[in-house]
């Protein structure tokens, strides 16, 4: 930084010297002449004022004859500072008077055709005495020039002094002006990139700065994440080198994940009770990892048969079998469920987060519960919690107020909470009657992970309008009352299924063939596929408007296509699902009444949960797998298709409203909202030859398996191993300080 400030300066100083210099060097002997002629025809009018002030006196006294008088008036003129001697010649050139000091050898004819005298040092000059007619005498003047040469030099020395001070008050100035203009520049440039100056408080400097200084920086993020995808994998993450990480940074700590959803719930069903894994995203990621760092996971216990299969403090071992780690169950009232779970959660934040055109509702008595609720759960982690300093995983919008509240209590946990579903920006959050309260709580965590840099950038702007918090933009920090919490992206993943598991799946054609049958489609028929829970931000309505434009656009396809949504039923008491739900039967009837015939049934809708097998069949067999979020965190569905197609053909048609679209650009990227496009490139997709399927999938999936959920758990262990690290350096330091 000081090289460049110098090197800056030196480019100003420098040619100001040498313009100085120049100026100088051409300036001197021009001002020398100039003053030298001045001060000559200074001097020349002084001796004309000298004799024209004499004259009358020196006519009356030649009058008068009175010699004596002359010769005083004579020797006082010559006082003055430049005369040297006066003489009085008459018109035959006799010297009549003269005061001391005149040269009497120079003689009256002699002057008339003089001008200088002694060399160049005396200025001699005759001026007539008129009287009536001709002149009476001459009064001849000898003046000293010798300081014409002496005020030349001192002229000149000034001017350099002039000069150089001139010099170097523009220099002074000129470093001062670039020091601080360097240094207001780089605070500038830096306050615009972190966004302090554009914090209201208290420099509120460039506002209108404010969206580009944000896109900016998010944009400048997306470089760096892409730049670090470009290096690729430093080495593949494995559950251990998961294990390792655990092992080595954090010092093997406890691990605890804290959850709604619970991983296995334990079902009633006629033939006895049964382990059922539920459709959602947070588990399929959280599950693989909890396996790698064993640990305790808190969720609540929601299967019919929960309860008969805890121990008497309420945990179970899972998986069922291998017994990796410990599932610790909390039983909710219906009460707590409903205003915690269905209330403040689903109808409220939710809708809210998604932004999908819902309304969310927001009630006092779900607030009270969604409050209760967490406070439960900071119980559970206290009582679970073996150490001072265990590392807790808090899941989701559920736990919006969990991370405070642990922090009260166990100071020095680790606390990384991880927000599954998009952050939406600071206006449609301020909706929230308790926004404060929600960014107070989440503000507990020593770290806070999103999806995308664009949600932590949402989340950064949300924090910075609601709370007095000081933002760090540039390394994506809050502190918020003495304490810090890091705003990072992690995008989540999937477990990438190893050799063992890939080599028990049967062969794609297989799969084709028995899924094709069980649909009671002709084997020649081509599948898409739609995988979701029963959702209304997963776009399911707009899938089969664009399945039904395919078959009136393309009418090829009629009888030769056939799509398959697998709509895992979910949090059907809410009204607006359940309403949902019925809009998507209507519409999946109407769609087959138009285009079905004996034989041929375009929409199979399968509103029912699926197993995990049963789902790598269905993605295995597919053509096309649509994946029309209207908005969402990430998506797994669309991982979970590109992990399933070992032969390395289908193709992906992706939301860009869906937070994997930002990694997998080999995929056919729609637009939800233009059924059109959607349409089209379905059929596109139907007709694309394998080469190109190959090599898109190929591509995908290369990003899936290096981009797995051990990483995204890595990052975040990490990142976390180096926070705790920082803490206990600066305790040592502080503790150093006091003795
Ligand atoms: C989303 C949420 C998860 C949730 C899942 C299933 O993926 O982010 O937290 O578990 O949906 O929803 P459910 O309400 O059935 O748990």
């Amino acid at each position: 930084m000081a090289l460049n400030t110098f090197r800056l300066q030196l480019r100003f100083t420098l040619p100001l010297i040498l313009v100085l210099t120049i100026a100088a060097l051409v300036a001197l002997p021009l001002l020398d002449r100039v003053t030298a002629r001045w001060f000559a025809r200074d001097l020349t009018l002084r001796g004309d004022l000298v004799a024209s002030a004499l004259s009358d006196t020196v006519a009356d006294a030649l009058r008068d004859d009175k010699g004596e008088r002359l010769q005083a008036l004579f020797d006082r003129s010559a006082q003055d500072e430049h005369l040297l001697a006066i003489g009085l010649c008459s018109p035959d050139d006799q010297l009549l008077r003269h005061s001391r000091g005149f040269p009497v050898d120079l003689g009256c004819a002699r002057a008339k055709t003089l001008r200088r005298w002694g060399g160049d040092t005396v200025q001699v000059s005759v001026h007539p005495i008129p009287a009536v007619g001709e002149p009476v005498a001459r009064i001849v003047l000898l003046q000293d020039r010798s300081f014409i040469g002496r005020r030349s030099q001192d002229t000149q020395r000034y001017l350099l002094e002039f000069v150089a001070l001139l010099g170097l008050a523009v220099l002074l100035i000129t470093v001062v002006a670039a020091q601080l203009s360097w240094r207001g520049w780089m605070r500038g440039a830096r306050a615009l990139l972190s966004g302090e100056g554009l914090s209201p408080a208290p420099r509120a400097s460039a506002p209108e700065l404010a969206p580009f200084a944000a896109d900016l920086r998010v944009r400048l993020r997306e470089l760096d994440d892409a730049y670090r995808r470009s290096l690729g994998p430093s080495s593949d993450w494995s559950p251990e080198r998961l294990r390792a990480l655990l092992r080595s940074q954090l010092r093997g700590d406890e691990v605890m994940v804290v959850s709604n959803r619970e991983p296995y719930l334990h079902e009633r069903t006629a033939a006895g009770i049964e382990v059922r894994r539920p459709a959602s995203g947070l588990v399929t990621a959280v599950e693989p990892v909890m396996r790698a760092c064993s640990g305790v996971w808190i969720a609540h216990g929601s299967g019919s048969a929960d309860a008969e299969v805890v121990d008497a403090s309420d945990h179970v071992r899972v998986p069922p079998g291998s017994e990796e780690y410990s599932l610790r169950r909390l039983w909710l009232t219906p009460e707590e469920e409903n205003g915690y779970y269905n209330g403040f959660a689903n109808e409220g934040l939710w809708p809210l987060c998604h932004v999908a055109h819902v309304r969310p509702v927001f009630r006092v008595a779900d607030w009270a519960h969604y409050q209760a609720v967490n406070r439960r759960f900071a119980d559970a982690v206290l009582q679970e919690a073996h150490s001072k300093d265990p590392v807790v995983l808090v899941q989701d919008y559920h736990f919006a107020l969990l991370p405070a509240l642990i922090h009260a209590r166990l100071p020095r946990a680790t606390i990384i909470s991880f927000w599954h579903i998009p952050w939406p920006n600071p206006e449609s959050f301020g909706i929230c009657p308790w926004r404060r309260e929600i960014l107070q709580g989440l503000l507990g965590s020593t770290i806070l992970g999103f999806h995308t840099r664009y949600q932590c950038k949402n989340f950064l702007e949300t924090v910075d309008r609601y709370l007095e918090a000081r933002i760090e933009h540039e390394h994506s920090t809050i502190s918020f009352q003495g304490e810090k919490t890091l705003v990072e992206s992690y995008p989540i993943s999937i477990e990438w299924p190893d050799a063992q598991l890939q080599a028990s799946w049967p062969p794609v054609e297989q799969c084709r063939q028995r899924v094709l049958q069980a649909l009671g489609l002709p084997g020649d028929h081509r599948l898409g596929i739609g995988v979701d829970r029963f959702d209304y931000t997963k776009g399911i309505l707009e899938r089969l408007q664009c399945v039904e434009l395919l078959l009136e656009r393309y009418p090829q396809w009629i009888g030769r296509f056939g799509f398959v949504q697998i709509a895992a039923p979910s949090r059907s008491v809410l009204p607006e699902y359940r309403a949902f739900q019925l809009q998507i039967q209507a519409q999946v009837q109407r769609i087959n009444e138009r285009f079905g015939r004996a034989g041929y049934q375009p929409v199979h809708l399968l509103a029912k949960h699926h197993e995990r097998e049963a789902l790598t069949e269905l993605y295995r067999a597919a053509d096309v797998c649509l994946v029309t979020s209207l908005h969402d965190g990430m998506n797994l569905v669309c991982k979970e298709f590109v992990a399933a197609r070992s032969d390395e053909m289908g193709v992906l048609m992706l939301s860009r409203f869906a937070g994997a679209a930002r990694e997998m650009r080999e995929a056919l990227i729609i637009n939800p909202y233009h059924v059109e496009e959607m349409a089209d490139a379905l059929h596109q997709a139907l007709s694309m030859p394998p080469a190109e399927q190959r090599e898109r999938m190929a591509s995908l999936r290369m990003t899936v398996r290096e981009f797995n959920v051990y990483r995204w758990a890595g990052s975040m262990l990490a990142d976390a191993g180096r926070w705790r690290l920082r803490e206990r350096i600066e305790a040592r330091v502080l503790e150093g300080r006091a003795q």
